[in-house]
């Protein structure tokens, strides 16, 4: 299986010279494109049919590192041996492994929103959130190196200060790897003690402000990667998150991206491809409607991903149209699509998506306001995966919606409620989505949606 860049086209295969395809190879060369290195998956591989509730061993013949690992002549029992490993160690680490829950149908919450409406729960997952599939997916790939003897494994790094770091930190200690973690200044401190609790090397980075500030008040490597100095001034100010900054920097000493976010590392999309598999695995026709909560747009572009590869080998006749919820605290990808909707009218889908694809600059830029939600998970300034989740709202009908703070608390204390699932506001985001285009008349009484409940209120 091959990976391919979907911004440049550029092409690669992973092997032992090429043990971390994780980063297109043009991307620093060409930043106006928007890289995302990605496995193209062989269209002979048939849908799996298995009733096995662990994702990694359901969907593996759909992933590029059970691909690899065939290729060079790794049995599948040895796969399976290696996914058994891991989630035992992963067992020792947090209590329990991966295991996909059943799609709940909830009575209550259908008849509140007069749809027929189903459940994605991710509450009781590996650390309290879909986070951990992103992070699994990438340990299984980094074992198969291992073992095959292609290279050592280096320090891993993310940038993260909440659900992504702590699935990040389980499965790190878990598979035995060094991690280090960026967080901002104003991180939750339980959330710091719990990533410090697992191991995790923490990074704190400072956001710059602009303003001439003494060294001795900020960092010195924040200066680095500032603008030229003008007429005298320290030079200090960045776009964009400065967690991602100092990530990067990480990177370009040598870390590996064990991230949560497809420009950084492709592969990072896979794992949570498998909540769509098994979506479409559990319900035999397609609901009207998908709801998924957006912050960098890693799940939503796996996702869509998933979907797409379920219509395609013809598990779902078609796609059900998938929304993309963000808060009216930060909505960049809501802005994207604006503006890429009106290319649409003017150039079609394809065409417009791919000047989409190769002018990042001209749909998404970081968010200018610091922004507040009580969904603080889908805070991003930037959706750094956008590209995949315009595709997908572009080819599903999917719109962007974005949805104020009465609605994301009031979705929370319905799921909550109703559900009896004690979810974040982030986590059930994709439910005030729906609301709001119940609200609006968007959703038609009667209709069949599912919406994606992703992380729990108090993560552990
Ligand atoms: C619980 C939960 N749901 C959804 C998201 C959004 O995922 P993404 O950043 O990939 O868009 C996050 C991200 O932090 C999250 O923690
Ligand atoms: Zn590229």
């Amino acid at each position: 299986m091959i990976l391919r860049c979907e911004g440049c086209g550029a092409r690669v295969e992973a092997g032992p010279l090429e043990p971390f395809p994780f980063r297109c190879p043009q991307a620093s060369a060409r930043p106006e494109v928007d890289h995302v290195l990605a496995p193209v998956l062989e269209a002979h591989v048939p849908w799996p049919r298995s009733d096995d509730a662990h994702p990694f061993k359901a969907w593996r013949a759909l992933s590029h590192s059970h691909a690899m690992a065939r290729r060079f002549a790794m049995k599948d029992e040895d796969y399976l041996a290696l996914v058994d490993d891991l989630d035992r160690a992963i067992s020792a680490v947090y209590g329990h492994g991966f295991s996909d829950a059943p799609l709940r149908h909830s009575a209550a919450l259908s008849a509140r929103t007069q749809t027929e409406l189903s459940l994605v729960s991710e509450v009781e997952q590996v650390a309290g959130s879909h986070k951990a599939r992103h992070l699994m997916g990438l340990a299984i790939h980094l074992e198969i190196v291992e073992r095959l003897g292609w290279a050592e494994i280096p320090d891993l790094a993310i940038a993260s200060c909440g659900n992504a770091a702590l699935a990040a930190a389980v499965v790190a200690k878990a598979a035995g790897r060094r991690l280090r973690v960026f967080i901002p200044t104003d991180a939750d401190p339980s959330i710091v003690e719990r990533l410090r609790a697992l191991g995790a090397e923490i990074n704190v980075s400072p956001r710059c402000v602009g303003e001439r500030s003494s060294p001795l008040s900020e960092p010195a490597v924040h200066f680095a990667h500032a603008l030229p100095p003008q007429s005298g001034d320290i030079p200090c100010g960045e776009a964009g998150d400065p967690c991602i900054h100092r990530f990067r920097e990480a990177l370009a000493e040598g870390a590996l991206p064990f991230c949560c976010q497809g420009s950084e590392n492709g592969l990072t999309l896979e794992g949570a491809q498998t909540l769509a598999y098994r979506l479409a695995a559990s319900m035999p026709e397609p609901p009207d409607h998908l709801f998924v909560q957006v912050g960098g747009g890693a799940l939503a572009s796996a996702v869509g991903r998933g979907i797409f590869e379920a219509v395609r080998r013809g598990v779902w006749s078609r796609a059900p149209r998938i929304h993309m919820v963000q808060t009216q605290g930060a909505a960049p990808l809501a802005r994207a699509y604006e503006r890429l909707r009106v290319k649409i009218d003017e150039l079609g889908v394809e065409a417009a998506l791919a000047h989409a694809a190769t002018h990042r600059a001209a749909y998404m830029w970081p968010w200018e306001e610091t922004p507040h939600s009580v969904a603080h998970g889908i805070l991003d300034d930037e959706t750094y995966d956008w590209l995949g989740c315009v595709r997908a709202m572009a080819y599903s009908g999917g719109l962007a919606v974005v949805v104020d703070e009465e609605t994301l608390i009031e979705a929370r204390r319905l799921v909550e409620a109703e559900a009896g699932l004690d979810a974040s506001a982030t986590g059930t985001a994709s439910l005030a989505g729906l609301l709001h285009l119940r609200a609006s008349g968007l959703v038609q009484p009667g209709e069949r949606v599912c919406c994606l409940i992703t992380g729990r209120a108090s993560p552990r």
